[in-house]
């Protein structure tokens, strides 16, 4: 085995695949983690299907003016399969803008290229799987070989899973017919050892899940530097939460505004961008999942994690223990994936359990009724396999290899950088659903983190949380409650001159960024700039009960005058549904004036419905106030698009 040129030693794909002896290429282009994931997931399968040593690489890590010679160089190379998901209104990931650069500028022959590509995007954005699709007509048009067809995963539908899987088979079999490539049974490699170790849970150099090496026994010069950055997705600031409030007036659902102090460190932010919040699982999420692989008592023992690949690198932190790395690296309390019950079926501790799960994994209908309609997280599902009986031959190797790894949630940011310069706020509605025929309250893990947060910061007692976390974990001894963040760019973003008029629909928490945006007209008014008017289109269920920052807007109001007005929709107060795109109707006249006067039109919220509900109003409204018809209404909703004066911040 070659290890001299490891993970991140060399740019030069020749380089390192010949050094390691690899012969397929799976890369990604990844924003949140998903593509990353599932990138890893089919090297893996690859390999072991076919026996072609694969590499999973990162398109950030490498240069690409010899991807064409891969081919020739690199001795019975065989394919590469890129994984690209699409972000926000069809931009590439962060980590692939330079690839699609030198494919659109430098790059001219690609002749001897043969690949696959799985795209990931979601239907409910206008933009639908564009890095994908773009992936393929860029690489074709240089002559590359496209081998199978495009897979197209789609959040929008939550079938990204089935999706993968369809396109997977579909491509295997299309391998073994065009490539005469072998298909073997799939047999569990190890990618990486875990070993326990000597060392004790206080060992000074044990990870307990903090969110970067450096946070670990730093000496006073790296504790100074953990407050100066550069911070990004692989560095985050842990950054003290100094207020966090309850937004809702209700007993069953709960929002919270949280301020995160940034005045320590010299992390920037604009009005607009987004907050990524790094969780950490609940208490009871990670003490189940732990049971249920007969690792309860072994919970504080600790491990070493070693890749076995030089091209291989776990995202953790080692020396861990089993706890740290449940707790803070694996995403154990989402959907349950078809594959990953398929797979974990080979440990099985019964044979009827055993049995089971190999059904499940095939069944696509029966895994739908019995898994992702009861929506059971891994740890409930092994234990209705198993009848309670601990799965403990499964490999802890397997669970990191096998379970996604937790990523950070996205928050649009609810404070002005010009008004709030030492602070950035954020406006999360906590996740706690009860669906009918399911047992257990289904939690989502950051927003459920905050919540707690919240109760604890304030000393509230009355309220019980349906999870609890630890929150005197590493990620807050340094001072309490403290959450690891970083900032990620947005195209969100005020018109530059601030006397331009803007148009805001932001129902529920869609409201949050606009926050922003009030705040800094205020800000500006407070400085004599003067600014345009801001119509805020707000929704919710009930002017007593969701109504996020209703004396706040009352404030704003007073400081703004006329330059801003709110208009209200309230759901649940009246026999018929009101909505904000009614409201807009009411509207329709000072709307289109505004945008005659050159106004900037926003969306921010749900993807799923009310962005494509407000845009249909949008076109009738100019279709009845323009006196056009419904076509050319279209084009001009679209060319304010164009123009980015129609901009959209939906999840
Ligand atoms: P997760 O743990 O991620 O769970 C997600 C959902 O899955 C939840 O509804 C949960 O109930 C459900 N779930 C959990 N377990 C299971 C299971 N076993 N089976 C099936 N379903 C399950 N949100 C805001 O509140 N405010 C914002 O301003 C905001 N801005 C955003 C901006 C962007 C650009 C994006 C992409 C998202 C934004 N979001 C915002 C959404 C936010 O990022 C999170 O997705 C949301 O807060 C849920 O995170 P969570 O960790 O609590 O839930
Ligand atoms: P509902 O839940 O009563 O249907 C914030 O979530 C607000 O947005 C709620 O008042 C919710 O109403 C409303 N809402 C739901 N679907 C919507 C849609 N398609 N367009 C606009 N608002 C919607």
């Amino acid at each position: 085995e070659d290890v001299s040129v490891p993970r991140g030693s060399s740019r030069d794909l020749v380089e390192v695949l010949s050094a390691n002896n690899k012969k397929a290429l799976v890369l990604f282009a990844s924003q949140t983690g998903t593509a990353e994931d599932y990138s890893h997931k089919f090297a893996k399968e690859f390999q072991s299907r076919f026996s072609i040593p694969t590499m999973c690489g990162d398109l950030a890590d490498y240069d690409y003016e010899n991807l064409n010679e891969i081919f020739t160089s690199v001795d019975g190379f065989q394919l590469v399969i890129f994984f690209t998901a699409t972000y926000g209104e069809g931009e590439p990931p962060d980590n692939a803008v330079e690839f699609f650069d030198y494919l659109e500028n430098e790059c001219d022959d690609l002749s001897n290229l043969k690949f696959s590509c799985f795209g990931l995007g979601n239907s409910t954005y206008e933009f639908y799987n564009a890095m994908g699709k773009k992936t393929v007509s860029t690489l074709t048009e240089k002559g590359a070989t496209l081998v199978g067809e495009l897979g197209l995963g789609d959040d929008g539908r939550g079938t990204m899973d089935e999706d993968y899987m369809a396109w997977k088979d579909g491509l295997f079999d299309i391998l073994k017919d065009q490539l005469s490539l072998e298909e073997h049974e799939l047999v569990y490699e190890p990618q990486i050892k875990i070993e326990e170790s000597v060392l004790t849970i206080d060992s000074p150099e044990v990870s307990l899940g903090e969110p970067d090496a450096k946070y670990i026994n730093p000496s006073q010069e790296e504790a100074q530097s953990l407050n100066e950055g550069p911070f990004d997705h692989t560095h985050p600031y842990l950054a003290p939460i100094t207020v966090s409030r309850e937004l809702f007036n209700s007993d069953s659902r709960h929002c919270i505004h949280a301020e995160f102090d940034i005045s320590d460190s010299n992390l920037k932010y604009t009005t607009g961008d987004h907050l990524a919040i790094w969780p950490s699982n609940s208490n009871e999420h990670v003490f189940k999942f732990l049971d249920i692989l007969g690792l309860s008592e072994k919970k504080d023992v600790v491990i070493d994690i070693k890749s076995l690949d030089p091209t291989v690198h776990p995202h953790l932190i080692s020396p861990s223990t089993y706890e740290a790395v449940v707790r803070h690296y694996l995403e154990i309390s989402g959907p349950v994936s078809r594959q990953f019950v398929g797979s974990v079926a080979q440990f099985a501790p019964t044979e009827q359990a055993k049995a089971h799960a190999s059904k499940l994994g095939k069944d696509k209908e029966l895994f739908h009724e019995e898994v992702t309609g009861r929506y059971l997280n891994i740890a409930d599902l092994l234990h209705v396999l198993s009848d309670g009986v601990k799965w403990t031959s499964i490999p802890f190797a397997f669970i990191i290899e096998s379970v996604a790894h937790l990523q950070p949630r996205y928050y649009s940011i609810s404070s002005s950088s010009l008004s709030d310069k030492q602070s950035i706020h954020v406006t999360a509605v906590v996740e706690q659903e009860k669906y009918p025929n399911v047992d257990h309250i289904v939690t989502g893990v950051a927003t459920n983190l905050l919540f707690n947060i919240q109760l604890a910061q304030n000393k509230v007692s009355n309220v019980k949380p349906v999870v609890t976390y630890d929150l005197a974990g590493p990620r807050q001894k340094f001072a309490p409650f403290k959450l690891p963040v970083h900032v990620r760019r947005s195209t969100f973003k005020l018109p530059s001159n601030p006397a331009t008029p803007i148009i805001c629909i932001g129902p529920g928490t869609g409201v949050a960024p606009f926050r922003g945006f009030i705040r800094e007209r205020v800000a500006q008014t407070a400085n004599d700039i003067s600014v345009g008017k801001t119509l805020l289109f707000f929704g919710c269920r009930n002017s007593n009960e969701d109504f996020l920052y209703k004396d706040e807007f009352v404030d704003y109001s007073k400081k703004l005058g006329e330059k801003f007005e709110l208009v209200t929709a309230f759901s649940r107060e009246t026999a018929e549904k009101v909505y904000v795109q009614h409201k807009m109707l009411e509207r329709a006249k000072e709307i289109s004036d505004l945008l005659n006067d050159g106004a900037f039109f926003y969306v921010c919220g749900d993807a799923a419905r009310m962005a494509r509900d407000v845009q249909n109003v949008l076109i009738r409204i100019m279709m009845s106030e323009r006196k056009v018809t419904e076509s050319i209404a279209t084009d001009m909703v679209k060319n304010l698009r164009v123009l980015n004066r129609y901009q959209e911040d939906v999840w």
